[in-house]
């Protein structure tokens, strides 16, 4: 197998996820630790059952914490460079989640710095639209406007700037470089980015002047940023934030993370749901060259984008999930059914999906914060 390559800013090649968890150091989430946080949710939330929240770290302290009373606050991002996709959805969903289950706040941060620095092409009024827009679809999730806030960093700076500072102090080119492979082409600007990720770990502690336990939800690319922000976290005197990792929702075409580079493959939630309908239709399936064989030998959902659709976020249900895998590998279903389903649904989402956001706009001001 060809080799993976997981960075923040280049997910490419048939993932090991489990090979990830020890490359990057994390831990697997396990049936103890499921338990745990049942105990407090009452239920488990499906990315959590299908394994796709997988990895942690830090977990089991920030339960402990919260069953001493010590509430932490959940933090987690965005980097504005266009629309938003399902797959940014994904982990943001789980987030509102977790807000909803233990009652605690959030903090969301627009990396429109982040952006700026690393695509040539964009303005930094660029990268504001975007953050705006992507504050739409954040709030449509419906987070509680009571207990989270969102802000771009060139608008919120003050108080984060004195953490980056602290943070950047402590890492050096050689370990930025190490983590993320920075070359002497890089602008020094996308060497100092790492530590305006790392400042909203802080932001509670500093602000309640007290150690505040953090829970950053996220897939696994954003990692390594965290990796350092553990690192240096003791030295500063906070506590190391903790993570819920995911794995990447995949593309219509089958294997590689959902990109926003690739429109054709990727939905949006600002497209029109009879667009999206048809991306679906034309998707990558693990169906057979004919009919003839696959009511013969039967589909492969394993390789399926339609079926991991369905797996990771379009059917909640797990008896109707079952029933599809086996429906699919016994040859009892042709991939056009399938299609048809999931495009059925993702219509139905986007058009939910949308009218909320339209509403998010007179909310929006309840949720951003600036200086
Ligand atoms: P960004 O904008 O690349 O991604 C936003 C969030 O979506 C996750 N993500 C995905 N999750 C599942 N399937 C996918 N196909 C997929 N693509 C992206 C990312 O892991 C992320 O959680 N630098 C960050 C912004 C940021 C941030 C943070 C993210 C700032 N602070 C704290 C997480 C936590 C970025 O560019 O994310």
């Amino acid at each position: 197998m060809a080799e993976f390559v997981v960075t923040p800013w280049e997910v490419k090649g048939e993932i090991d996820y489990e090979k990830l968890i020890d490359k990057f150091g994390t831990s697997p989430i396990d049936e103890a630790l499921l338990k745990r946080i049942e105990k407090h949710t009452g239920e488990l939330h499906a990315l959590l059952r299908r394994k796709i929240f997988y990895s942690h770290r830090s977990l089991n302290w920030i339960v402990s914490e919260y069953e001493k009373g010590n509430r932490f606050v959940l933090y987690t991002g965005r980097g504005p460079s266009g629309h938003t996709h399902l797959g940014h959805l994904m982990p943001w969903i789980f987030t509102r989640w977790l807000q909803e289950k233990f009652d605690v706040r959030l903090i969301f941060q627009l990396t429109d710095d982040e952006k700026f620095l690393f695509n040539p092409d964009f303005s930094l009024e660029d990268t504001k639209k975007f953050s705006y827009e992507n504050a739409l679809d954040i709030i449509a999730l419906g987070f509680d406007p009571e207990k989270t806030e969102i802000f771009l960093n060139t608008e919120y700076i003050k108080i984060q700037y004195r953490i980056a500072l602290n943070v950047a102090k402590k890492i050096t080119l050689s370990t930025a470089k190490a983590v993320f492979g920075f070359k002497n082409e890089t602008n020094i600007g996308m060497i100092f980015f790492t530590s305006m990720q790392s400042a909203p770990c802080f932001l509670e502690s500093e602000r309640e002047n007290r150690a505040v336990p953090v829970l950053i939800p996220c897939a696994i690319d954003q990692d390594p940023h965290f990796r350092i922000t553990r690192d240096v976290a003791p030295s500063l005197g906070y506590p190391k934030p903790a993570l819920i990792h995911c794995k990447f929702f995949p593309s219509l075409a089958g294997g590689d993370k959902m990109s926003a580079s690739k429109p054709e493959t990727s939905i949006y939630t600002v497209d029109n749901p009879k667009e999206a309908r048809k991306k679906i239709m034309q998707a990558f399936t693990g169906g057979q060259e004919s009919v003839e064989l696959q009511r013969k030998v039967g589909g492969n959902p394993g390789v399926c984008s339609i079926y991991q659709y369905l797996y990771y976020f379009f059917e909640e249900n797990d008896e109707k999930i079952k029933e599809r895998y086996s429906a699919c590998t016994s040859g009892a279903i042709l991939c056009g059914e399938c299609k048809k389903y999931l495009a059925d649904r993702v219509e139905k989402f986007l058009i939910e999906h949308q009218k909320k956001r339209e509403k998010a706009k007179e909310l929006l001001e309840e949720f951003i914060v600036r200086d």
